[in-house]
């Protein structure tokens, strides 16, 4: 399994959350899983989520190719699921077992025209 990832940290001293991207399927190479997560509490509902998601999804498609992205979120978790909906992720499986709701989102030209002006702050930096 590849995976890529961003770490994000928002001027801060401290590392608040992660966001990911899993490249799971070798037969669907413009496919990817995103998750992300803010770990501290202080730091959610305050845009932070959003931000980073959307990062990740400009990094995936103009980096990686991907035109396609899945995510499963519990189905308790309104906020996320908030998140992805309001994004244009759409609902396309239920699992009672895992209580997840698997949502899927394929970009498009205007969507990416879209992503670009919402993130006027991306950029890319080697670390190493
Ligand atoms: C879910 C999570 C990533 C959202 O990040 P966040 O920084 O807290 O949320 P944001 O402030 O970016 O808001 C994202 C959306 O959720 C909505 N939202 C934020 N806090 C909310 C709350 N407490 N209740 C309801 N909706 C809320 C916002 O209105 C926003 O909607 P918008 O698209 O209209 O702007 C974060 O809260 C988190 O990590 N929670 C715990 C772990 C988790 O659930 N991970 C998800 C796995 S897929």
């Amino acid at each position: 399994m590849n995976k890529y990832w961003m770490f994000y940290y928002f001027n801060l001293d401290s590392m608040i959350g992660d966001v990911n991207l899993y490249l799971n399927d070798p037969d669907d190479i413009h496919g990817a899983e995103i998750e992300v997560m803010i770990a501290d509490p202080s730091h959610r509902s305050k845009g932070k989520g959003k931000e980073a998601l959307l990062f990740m999804l400009r990094y995936g498609t103009e980096a990686l190719s991907i035109t396609k992205f899945t995510a499963k979120i519990k189905m308790k978790n309104n906020t996320s699921l908030k998140l992805f909906s309001n994004i244009g992720f759409a609902e396309v499986n239920r699992s009672e077992v895992f209580l997840e709701i698997e949502m899927v989102f394929e970009s498009s030209k205007k969507w990416r025209d879209e992503l670009i002006s919402k993130t006027q702050m991306y950029k890319i930096e080697n670390y190493i």
